[in-house]
C-alpha cells in the first residue's frame, strides 16, 4: 500500500513531538494510519471533506476517521454577538485555542517583542477556517487589523517550518514552497517569520495550562479592532470573519 508519507506525519503533530516520538511509537501510528486507509478502502467510504477544509466546517484534524470509525461530527457553534471582537473569536470560534495560545505563551516567557507574541497568538487560528495555504489565508485575514510585519511573519511560516522536517521523513517541499523560503530566508524579517516556528515547536504539550488573559493587553495595544465588529467594518476581508460567523449560510 502507498502512503503519502507528508500525510501521514501531518496527523502526528509538530516536527518536535515527532522527533520525540520512539521509533516504536512511530511504527505503531504508522499501523493505526494505514490500518484506517485500509478500512476506507474496504467501506469504499469516501472523505466527507476535503483536507483543506477549515475546523468549523467539518474537517477531521486527525484523520479520514473519528475514534469510533465513523465522520466526526461538526461542531456546535454558539451564535456571534453582534459586533465581534477578536476576543469573541477566540471564545466562539476558535476555542479551545490551545495550540496558538501554548505558542503564544511560550513567546512571552522567552520575553519576545509583543509583536511576535501576537503573531505566535495567531499563527494558525485560520486553520479554523481553511487549512490549505494557512500562511497566505491567515496573513490575508488580519492584514488590515495588525502591522505589516506581523501579517508578513504569518504568511511566511508556513514555507519555514517545512525545512527542519526533512531531518523526520518529510519528502522535498513543493517548488512554489521552496521559493518561498529563499525569498523569506533572504528579507529583513526573516526572524520575525523564523520566530513563529520557534515557539511552534513547544507548542503542543498536553499539560500546560493556557489562557488568553495574558494575551488581552497585547492584542489591545496590536490588533485595530472595528468599532462595528469584524465582519461588518467593510473591510477587505471582512467576508472572511464573516464566513466564520456563519459557516451554515449556504451562498
Ligand atoms: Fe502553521
Ligand atoms: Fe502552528
Amino acid at each position: 500500500m502507498e502512503v503519502d508519507r507528508r500525510a501521514f506525519f501531518a496527523t502526528l503533530g509538530s516536527t518536535a513531538v515527532i522527533a520525540a516520538m520512539p521509533d516504536e511509537e512511530k511504527a505503531e501510528a504508522l499501523e493505526h494510519y494505514m490500518t484506517g486507509m485500509l478500512d476506507q478502502q474496504a467501506t469504499g467510504n469516501e472523505l466527507l471533506v476535503r483536507r483543506g477544509t477549515g475546523d468549523l466546517f467539518g474537517s477531521q484534524p486527525n484523520g479520514p476517521q473519528g475514534p469510533t470509525g465513523g465522520p466526526r461530527p461538526v461542531k456546535t457553534l454558539e451564535p456571534m454577538p453582534e459586533k465581534p471582537t477578536l476576543l469573541d473569536f477566540f471564545k466562539y470560534r476558535f476555542a479551545p485555542a490551545t495550540h496558538v495560545l501554548q505558542s503564544a505563551t511560550d513567546a512571552m516567557k522567552k520575553g519576545e517583542k509583543e509583536e511576535t507574541i501576537l503573531a505566535c497568538l495567531m499563527h494558525d487560528v485560520v486553520l479554523n477556517m481553511i487549512k490549505v495555504d494557512h500562511g497566505w489565508w491567515g496573513a490575508q485575514m488580519i492584514e488590515p487589523y495588525v502591522s505589516e510585519k506581523v501579517s508578513w511573519a504569518i504568511r511566511h511560516h508556513q514555507a519555514l517550518r517545512f525545512y527542519p522536517d526533512e531531518s523526520v521523513g518529510y519528502s522535498y517541499p513543493e517548488q512554489y514552497i521552496k521559493k518561498t523560503y529563499d525569498f523569506a530566508r533572504n528579507h529583513k524579517w526573516y526572524m520575525e517569520a523564523r520566530m513563529i516556528t520557534v515557539h511552534d515547536l513547544y507548542a503542543f504539550q498536553p499539560d500546560m495550562k493556557v489562557s488568553l488573559d495574558p494575551f488581552i493587553d497585547i492584542i489591545g495595544r496590536h490588533f485595530k479592532q472595528p468599532k462595528e465588529g469584524l465582519g461588518f467594518d467593510g473591510s477587505p476581508t471582512a467576508h472572511m470573519w464573516r464566513t466564520m460567523i456563519f459557516p451554515d449560510h449556504p451562498l
